[in-house]
């Protein structure tokens, strides 16, 4: 059959649902992140940070069915992300991942593509 995809092997909605819903209550008592956000309630960010999440590890590919392509970089143009940002939001998202008890390899790269793709988002370099 299909072979699993990285978002079935490591538990599918679930783990990826707690993983963000961690990561949000991380960034709720955050003096860096939290004043970038520019609504009160975080909901909708979090449910847009998971289908995002879902859809490239291989899960449903809702986000794309709501929000269209990606384009990561520009949706993040408004918010100035230096490395003080990054750093902040690699610090939330590494409890968040640490919690989630990922076997070992899976973890890595999770970890290593979470690296990679906040650096990327930076548009400031102070
Ligand atoms: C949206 C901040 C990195 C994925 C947002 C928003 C902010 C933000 C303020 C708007 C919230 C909203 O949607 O209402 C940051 C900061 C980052 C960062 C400070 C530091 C590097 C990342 C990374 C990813 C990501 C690494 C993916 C791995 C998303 C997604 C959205 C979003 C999917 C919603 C885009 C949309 O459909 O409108 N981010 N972000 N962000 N961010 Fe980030």
């Amino acid at each position: 059959g299909r072979p699993e995809t990285f978002y079935e092997a490591v538990g599918g909605h679930e783990t990826f649902a707690a993983i963000v819903h961690r990561f949000y209550q991380q960034v709720a008592d955050d003096p860096v992140l939290r004043p970038l956000y520019p609504e009160e309630d975080l909901g909708p960010a979090e449910l847009r940070l998971l289908m995002f999440l879902e859809q490239y590890w291989g899960g449903p590919q809702t986000y794309s069915h709501q929000r269209g392509h990606p384009r990561l970089r520009m949706r993040h143009g408004p918010f100035p992300i230096g490395p003080l940002e990054r750093d902040a939001w690699l610090r939330c998202m590494r409890v968040a991942v640490d919690e989630a008890d990922l076997p070992e390899e899976r973890r890595r790269q999770m970890w290593e593509y979470f690296e990679m793709a906040a650096t990327s988002m930076m548009n400031k370099a102070w």
